[in-house]
């Protein structure tokens, strides 16, 4: 696995920062979950920046975080420490398609799911260890879906397919299965890659330049 994500700044704190909040008003059940207590997994967590980010939102909630590189889980600690969040906020180190715990209200992936050699694992993962209504949200680069678009479209592009060219997909190629979704794959390719894991429900929360946000709903009868 590509060692990438050890050392600070979060380069993408301030796009969480700045959606976040209003991404999680788009869900009110979800939302209000969250203010009442939710248990939470962050997958892919990294360094911790979006777990904790959502502890300081969300003053009831638990959260883990699960990432499969060990000394971004001890960064990951010092800054829950730092925080003064470490009573609600853990961090264990696991494979995305292999973390412990079920009965989740909410499953996060924060540009993460494409870095992810099987995604497609990962999600059957997630619709298991979710509650009956629980959500799997998928904070992903935002794509049009073909390079012609992006690269016409969205100044950002041209970043975003060089950060896939040399971190997002080598990572991905270099795990068991090596899917390789690479950064800009866009609302389809994810939208298939949750069908396939069984998830019914699926919604796009979000479009900024910068991110796409879905969310799957576990449903009873998905399997
Ligand atoms: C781009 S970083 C995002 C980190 C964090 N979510 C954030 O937004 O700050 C992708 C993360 O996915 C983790 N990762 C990659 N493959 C993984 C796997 N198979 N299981 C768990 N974590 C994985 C990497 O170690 C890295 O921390």
């Amino acid at each position: 696995m590509i060692r990438w994500c050890s050392k600070p700044p979060n380069a993408s704190g301030a796009r969480y920062r700045a959606g976040l909040e209003g991404w999680l008003a788009l869900l009110p059940e979800l939302d209000a979950a969250l203010r009442t207590g939710a248990t939470v997994a962050d997958v892919g967590c990294g360094r911790g920046y979006p777990s904790v980010l959502l502890a300081g939102m969300y003053p009831d909630a638990r959260i883990t975080g699960f990432d499969a590189h060990e000394p971004s889980i001890q960064l990951a600690r010092e800054r829950a420490n730092a925080a003064g969040l470490a009573a609600r906020v853990d961090f264990a180190l696991s494979d995305a398609a292999g973390y412990p715990g079920t009965g989740y209200d909410l499953i996060t992936f924060f540009d993460a799911f494409h870095d992810l050699g099987d995604p497609l694992g990962a999600a059957i993962h997630a619709r298991d260890a979710l509650a009956d209504g629980g959500t799997l949200l998928l904070i992903e680069p935002y794509s049009a879906g073909s390079l012609a678009q992006n690269l016409a479209q969205n100044p950002a592009a041209a970043f975003g397919y060089a950060a896939s060219t040399f971190l997002c997909t080598p990572n991905s190629l270099s795990q068991p299965v090596g899917l390789a979704l690479g950064a800009m794959s866009g609302e389809q390719t994810l939208r298939g890659v949750l069908a396939q894991a069984g998830f019914t429900a699926v919604e796009k929360v979000a479009e900024t330049p910068f991110n796409l946000v879905l969310a799957a709903q576990r449903r009873p009868s998905d399997q």
